[in-house]
């Protein structure tokens, strides 16, 4: 799956439509609940100064800037979604603690060293080299340095066919497993604190999120037309059928150096 295809699915529509089936700010479906957790899990104090890998339209980074004080920075690939989120720091009076900047996870355009937290939520699946990605978050992060992240993972086996229905469905070229990323952390000198199946929730809160997109037929069809919403019940449909069958699943991971 390309970069073209991540632009694609969090086009202004695109993510628009994902926030409305997620949460205000969101485009990830456990929101503030799941950045409370991860932001505990990390320690994330007002003196840290954090990195979130894929920030999406700012919900995590707004909400810990707001909740936690600390200085964040969000790197996304999509600018239309660097814009909002910049826009919408500026509206709540967070600019001075969040700020957005575009850039690629595995070609990052920070100094190396420039970050006590590097987080992720559910953004990772989308970026094709994983020890690249993980490279590039040891590189930017202090001598002593965090990282926390949640994302979804492929938890068994997968035939062609299937693999091809859940990448072209969550726009992502390949999912790593949790042993994938345990070993990714550890042979660039982390060790791993914590690692949790969370897949149980997700799963939990994707039933909830079909029934929401339920509720949301008329209004778009109306707005758009009614294709685009058969469209998403179809690629909704297949995410939930490969969460029920046990090839996908979700994962939190907290990681330290030093
Ligand atoms: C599922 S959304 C999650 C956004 C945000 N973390 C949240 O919780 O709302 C994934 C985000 O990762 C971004 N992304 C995908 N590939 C990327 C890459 N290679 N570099 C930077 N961001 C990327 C997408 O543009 C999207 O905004």
């Amino acid at each position: 799956m390309s970069t073209e295809a991540v632009r694609k699915n969090y086009s202004p529509v695109g993510a628009s439509l994902i926030e409305k089936l997620y949460s205000d700010d969101y485009l990830s479906i456990g929101g503030t609940q799941s950045t409370d957790i991860l932001a505990d899990q990390a320690g994330i104090t007002a003196e840290s100064r954090v990195l979130d890998v894929g920030s999406g339209l700012g919900g995590p980074a707004l909400h810990l800037a707001a909740t936690r004080g600390c200085r964040i920075t969000g790197l996304d690939l999509v600018e239309t979604s660097i814009l909002e989120a910049n826009n919408r720091a500026k509206a709540r009076g967070l600019e001075g603690l969040a700020t957005f900047q575009a850039g690629d996870a595995t070609d990052m355009p920070f100094e190396s060293g420039t970050f006590d937290v590097v987080w992720g939520q559910d953004a990772w699946c989308h970026v094709p080299d994983k020890p690249k990605l993980i490279a590039e978050c040891a590189r930017v992060l202090a001598p002593k340095g965090t990282i926390v992240f949640t994302d979804w993972l492929q938890t068994g086996e997968m035939d062609e066919a299937q693999r091809e229905a859940v990448h072209d469905a969550t726009a992502s070229s390949n999912m790593a497993t949790m042993e994938c990323y345990c070993e990714l952390l550890e042979k660039s000198g982390f060790s791993v604190l914590g690692r949790e199946d969370i897949s149980a929730a997700f799963i939990t809160q994707y039933r909830t999120i079909i029934a929401r997109l339920e509720r949301l037929e008329s209004e778009i069809s109306e707005q758009f037309n009614p294709k685009v919403f058969r469209i998403m019940m179809e690629k909704n449909g297949a995410i939930l059928h490969a969460f029920e069958g046990g090839l996908i699943g979700g994962g939190r991971l907290v990681a330290k150096r030093g």
